[in-house]
């Protein structure tokens, strides 16, 4: 037993005194992971309650997409992109197919899919809106969360992400997310919009779930200002909220639309931006690239990780189980309402906001959820966010409710 406690304080100082110190984790190492669980290297089981931030969504290390992804490691693993390789045309008619969109353009991570998404919007706006060069702007919500570059922190609310990190991109404004009124008044005003950039969901914000109606509202807003919809469905998207995509609950289909995440269900970084050919032919050969983007492995794990999504029906399991953990939470929530403040949730995506107690707070209750055998992390401080792998059943469900309904009563 001491051995293996030695072996986990080894590991965290090894990252401590090796790594940058740009995180700050929850004490677990995890060295195995099968679908819901994962084990830490003492031989400790959890679940998985945050699936590296909804990447997992499909289960830890799922077969077919580890077997997809081997086999292709075996046999071609990079082109670039100054060749042809035999994988990327399949995948791009099988993601274009999948979302109903003309193009992709392939990266590799979510904040790489914003970026791409943004510089097509700007170019749209001088190629096809006619903007001036040079005047384009873009609109986000205020409280977003789209990645880590300089462009995308410039666009940041909260003072972790942006802090000392100027001079900022500039050609941006903010609206409130889920006010659509001002949205409305902001495109009115002005022609130099090119895009209105969005979570549909907020993730990183505490599951910020905006009211009925709202989506369809901004998205008829922009079509009627000729202002492209951008979708960051990076976290939102690919089953998490109970639908393939959480604009899917409004029958709202992005003009253009950013995935990451989960595209691989975990196994390799892909993201990708998808859009019709109006907007993405803009780009023309040597204007935007990346030397993984597109890669074969890439292309093999994302068609696996999509055809799971599909096939295994994840999207529909998210929104019965969803439901349930809605409830049970809210029941959680009633028995302390002191302590749990707020709950929220769409499809097997929620948050519990915790109200600090004697110095105590969301930290502290991930800490006693994890010796209890379930793993989530708090973000801002005093919400948790739940959100299991999307292959979790309903036995599995209660008995993680159990564990947070034990650590809560008892906090
Ligand atoms: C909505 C959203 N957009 C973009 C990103 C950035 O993705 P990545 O960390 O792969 O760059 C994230 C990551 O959490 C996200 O939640």
């Amino acid at each position: 037993m001491i051995e293996t406690m030695k072996k986990s304080n080894r590991l965290m100082e090894l990252e401590e005194k090796y790594g940058a110190h740009n995180y700050h984790p929850i004490p677990v190492v995890l060295e195995k992971g099968e679908g819901v669980y994962v084990w830490d290297v003492d031989g400790k089981k959890y679940f998985d309650f945050l699936s590296a931030y909804s990447a997992v969504n499909q289960g830890h290390c799922h077969p077919d997409i580890v077997a997809a992804t081997i086999t292709q490691l075996q046999k071609l693993t990079l082109s670039s992109r100054a060749f042809y390789n035999d994988s990327l045309g399949e995948y791009e008619k099988f993601i274009t197919q999948f979302f109903g969109y003309d193009k992709v353009l392939p990266m590799n991570t979510g904040a790489e899919g914003v970026e791409t998404a943004l510089k097509m919007a700007r170019r749209w706006g001088y190629a096809k809106k006619g903007i001036a060069d040079n005047e384009a702007k873009i609109v986000v919500c205020e409280n977003n969360f789209h990645g880590r570059t300089i462009s995308i922190v410039s666009i940041s609310s909260d003072p972790d992400s942006y802090g000392q990190f100027g001079p900022f991109t500039p050609g941006f404004l903010k609206v409130p997310f889920n006010d659509a009124e001002a949205l409305e008044k902001l495109l009115s005003s002005d022609k130099n919009i090119a895009g209105f950039l969005i979570e549909p969901v907020q993730g990183e914000a505490g599951v910020v779930i905006p009211d009925d109606g709202y989506l369809k509202k901004v998205y008829d807003s922009c079509k009627k200002h000729n202002v492209l919809f951008i979708a960051d469905e990076i976290q939102s998207g690919l089953g998490r909220t109970g639908k393939i995509l959480s604009c899917d609950h409004e029958g709202v289909h992005p003009d253009i639309l950013i995935l990451g995440k989960a595209l691989s269900g975990g196994v390799y970084p892909v993201s990708a931006v998808l859009a019709n050919d109006e907007i993405m032919l803009c780009i023309k050969p040597g204007q935007h690239g990346s030397t993984y983007g597109g890669n074969p492995v890439a292309c093999k794990a994302a068609i696996a990780g999509l055809t799971v999504l599909k096939e295994e029906k994840l999207a529909e399991n998210s929104e019965r189980l969803g439901k349930i953990l809605l409830e049970e939470l809210n029941k959680i929530k009633n028995e302390r309402p002191e302590l749990v403040t707020a709950v929220r949730g769409r499809g097997l995506f929620a948050a519990m906001v915790i109200k600090e107690k004697e110095g105590k707070t969301a930290w502290e209750v991930c800490l006693q959820l994890a010796q209890s055998g379930l793993l989530a992390k708090p973000t801002h401080g005093d919400i948790i966010r739940f959100a299991p792998p999307l292959v979790i059943n309903e036995k599995q469900l209660v008995d993680c409710v159990a564990i947070i309904r034990k650590v809560i009563l008892n906090f």
